[in-house]
C-alpha cells in the first residue's frame, strides 16, 4: 500500500537544549540557516508523502507559523526572487497539518495523538533531530523495502558496542543485505545482554495496527508511553524489519551533534566551504 502521510512529533521538551529550548522549539534550530524540521519534511516530499502531521504542544506555536505563508515578508521580498523561494519553499513542500499533544507523555504516545490524522493506512514516523544526509532520503529508501516486503520497516545503524547502552537496538536475524527481521526490541541493554549493536534511529513505517498497540501501552517508569514498547506488542501480530540505511546519520538531539553536522554541512556546500575550512584551520592554530 501506498504510504502517503508522515507524521513528525515535535512536541518534546528539549531538555538537553536547555535554557534556548525555553522558547525556541529544538525542532526549529537550524543546521546553517535551515531549521532541522525542514530538512525531515524536505525528506518526506522526496519520498513522495502528501501530508505531513506535526505533532506540537502549547507554546510551540513557532512551529506552525513557520509553514504559513507571510504576506508581509512576501511583499518585503518582492525584490529578491532567491529570498523569496528560501521563505516559501518549506511551505510548498506537502500538506501540513498539526496535531496537538497536551503533555509531553511520550514519543508513542505522540504518535498516538496523531490517530485521527492518519486514519486507516500505514505512515512513517520521522524523528526530526535524526538528520540524515543521502540521496535518496532514508524515507524513500524505506519506503521502497516496505513495498517489497509488505510490511513495517524500523531504521537502524551499527554502532559500536561500547556504546549500546545508550541506544534502543533490534533483536533480529537477518533477512538479505542491509535487511534484518525484527523479533525483539531492547532499551539500553548492557553490553553483554544486547542482542545486537543495531541502534534504532528515528524513522518508522509502521501499520494502523500501531495505534492500538499504543492505546494499550503502559507508561513506563516517568510516565511515558514509549514507542518501543508499542513495537514489542505489533510484533505479535505484524512483521517488522530492521534496514540498515545508506547515509550519515546526524544527532541533531545534542549541542554537540548539532555543532558536528553545522560543520559537516558547511564543509559540504560550496558557499561556505572555504570560509569554515579557514575557521577551523585558525581555531586549530590556537
Ligand atoms: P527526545 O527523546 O529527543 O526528547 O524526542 P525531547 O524532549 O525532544 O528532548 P530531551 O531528551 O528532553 O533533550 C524525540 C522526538 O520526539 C518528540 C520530540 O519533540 C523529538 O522530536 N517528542 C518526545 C514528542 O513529540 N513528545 C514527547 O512526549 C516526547
Amino acid at each position: 500500500m501506498e504510504i502517503r502521510k508522515a507524521v513528525i512529533p515535535a512536541a518534546g521538551l528539549g531538555t538537553r537544549f536547555l535554557p534556548v529550548t525555553k522558547s525556541v522549539p529544538k525542532e526549529l534550530l537550524p543546521i546553517l540557516d535551515k531549521p532541522m524540521l525542514q530538512y525531515v519534511v524536505e525528506e518526506a516530499a522526496e519520498a513522495g508523502i502528501e501530508q505531513v502531521i506535526i505533532v506540537t504542544s502549547p507554546g510551540k506555536e513557532s512551529i506552525a507559523s513557520y509553514f504559513q505563508s507571510q504576506p508581509d515578508l512576501d511583499s518585503r521580498l518582492s525584490d529578491s526572487p532567491e529570498l523569496l523561494d528560501k521563505v516559501r519553499h518549506a511551505s510548498n513542500l506537502a500538506r501540513v497539518s498539526f496535531v496537538i499533544q497536551e503533555q509531553p507523555l511520550g514519543l508513542g504516545h505522540a504518535v498516538l495523538t496523531a490517530r485521527e490524522a492518519v486514519g486507516d493506512e500505514p505512515f512513517v514516523v520521522i524523528l526530526p533531530d535524526d538528520i540524515v544526509v543521502h540521496t535518496p532520503g532514508v524515507v524513500a529508501q524505506m519506503v521502497e523495502v516496505s513495498q517489497r516486503y509488505n510490511a513495517g520497516v524500523v531504521a537502524v545503524e551499527p554502532m559500536p558496542w561500547e556504546t549500546v547502552q545508550n541506544y534502543g537496538v533490534v533483536d533480529a536475524v537477518s533477512a538479505g543485505e542491509r535487511l534484518h527481521k525484527i523479533r525483539g526490541v531492547v532499551e539500553k541493554p548492557k553490553r553483554e545482554d544486547a542482542p545486537s549493536n543495531l541502534s534504532i534511529v528515528g524513522r518508522y513505517i509502521l501499520p494502523p495496527e500501531i495505534f492500538q498497540c499504543l492505546e494499550r501501552t503502559k507508561p513506563g517508569a516517568k510516565g511515558e508511553i514509549q514507542l518501543t514498547d508499542g513495537l514489542l506488542m505489533l510484533l505479535e501480530q505484524a512483521e517488522l524489519f530492521a534496514y540498515e540505511f545508506l547515509g550519515t546519520r546526524y544527532d541533531g538531539g545534542t549541542p554537540m551533534g548539532l555543532l558536528r553536522a553545522s560543520l559537516e554541512f558547511a564543509l559540504a556546500r560550496d558557499d561556505t566551504r572555504e570560509a569554515t575550512r579557514s575557521l577551523l584551520r585558525s581555531l586549530d592554530n590556537q
